[in-house]
């Protein structure tokens, strides 16, 4: 199945690649985006691109006008600390924008609308690992209550408007195109670091789990979620929503000497204070996506760094 969708955040990193994925797979694409963090050259040149912040009447009425099928949304403010510090923004972008987007998607007459939640800050830090989605959720930060509130607004805004709500909670994304000077990327910082020669810095004892997925398998995950022939409404959150992940858990020790291996390089390691209120472990089943979306992790961990270090060394 294709049609036609719009991708808010479609400049970022995650949403550049659900771009791509959805031409590919002869998909119409709209990509929005405020540029805050995204780059517009990253917007394929066959998409069709609005610069506009998502809580703006003109999002909104750009939904409502556009006769799309599905929208995807991908836009948000994605740093735990800077929901810390400023959780009033990060509610705002978060909720109030997806709120907007999601009226817009009302009065449009949208069939499906995708959401990128958080696997890794939904459920909080979960007593059972590999986690799989009826795992009750307890966030611990203002970002992880922003995702899990959005899976909420999702779910009655949907019953509402009329409009099936699809979550994917992604767990550690990498890939080309991920800033490595965010956060979330501390794939992309060890690549980018091991490339230059420079030490690499761990924060603990970096015996802290994580569970890594390519970004072009999640980007795939998005247009499998859109051609569903229906999506389950269920009683509870757990119903649409989907893990998006490996199953794999590595530990940032193992991270780092992986990536050195890969790369064929040694830096040093440098150990800093643990940062407060980082999960000591997180890693998701998948099963579920497989058995209802036919979805699995295809990119083995090497192809993946691989395809990373090329793009940082300007080869793709
Ligand atoms: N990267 C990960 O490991 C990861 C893990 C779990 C969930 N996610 C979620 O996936 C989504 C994409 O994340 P990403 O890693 O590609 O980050 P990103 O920052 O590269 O992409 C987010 C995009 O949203 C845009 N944006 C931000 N605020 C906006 C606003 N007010 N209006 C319009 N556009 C706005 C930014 O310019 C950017 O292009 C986010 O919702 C994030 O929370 C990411």
């Amino acid at each position: 199945m294709s049609g036609s969708v719009l991708i808010t955040g479609g400049a970022g990193f995650i949403g550049s690649h659900i771009a791509e994925a959805y031409l590919a797979a002869g998909w119409s694409v709209t990509c929005l985006d405020d540029l805050s963090r995204g780059k517009r050259e990253q917007v394929p040149d066959r998409a069709t691109f609005i610069e506009a912040d998502v809580r703006s009447a003109e999002a909104r009425e750009a939904i409502a006008d556009g006769g799309f099928d599905v929208v995807n949304h991908q836009a948000a403010q994605i740093d735990v600390r800077v929901s810390v510090d400023d959780p009033a923004t990060d509610a705002s972008i978060n909720l109030v924008g997806f709120a907007n987007i999601l009226a817009g998607a009302s009065r449009g007459g949208v069939k499906r609308v995708l959401l990128a939640s958080s696997g890794g800050v939904v459920y909080g830090d979960p007593a059972v690992i590999p986690t799989a989605e009826p795992t009750a959720t307890l966030p611990i930060s203002p970002y992880g209550v922003s995702k899990l509130a959005s899976e909420h607004y999702l779910r009655v805004l949907g019953t509402l408007g009329g409009f099936e709500g699809v979550a994917l909670r992604y767990s550690n994304v990498y890939g080309p195109r991920q800033d490595p000077k965010s956060e979330a990327g501390v794939v992309s910082i060890f690549v980018s670091r091991v490339l230059a020669g420079q030490p690499i810095t761990i924060f603990g004892d970096g015996e802290q789990t994580r569970d890594y997925v390519f970004v072009r398998d999640v980007a795939r995950a998005s247009v499998l979620a859109s051609s569903l022939a229906s999506v389950s409404r269920g009683a509870q959150l757990d119903v649409p929503a989907f893990n998006i992940a490996t199953g794999t858990e590595t530990s940032v020790n193992a991270l780092a000497a992986h990536v050195m291996t890969a790369l064929g390089r040694e830096v040093p390691i440098e150990y800093a204070e643990a940062r407060p209120g980082e999960l000591s472990r997180s890693c998701l089943q998948v099963e579920k996506a497989a058995e209802q979306m036919g979805w699995r992790p295809e990119v083995a961990f090497d192809e993946g760094l691989s395809a990373l270090s090329a793009w940082f060394e300007g080869t793709t």
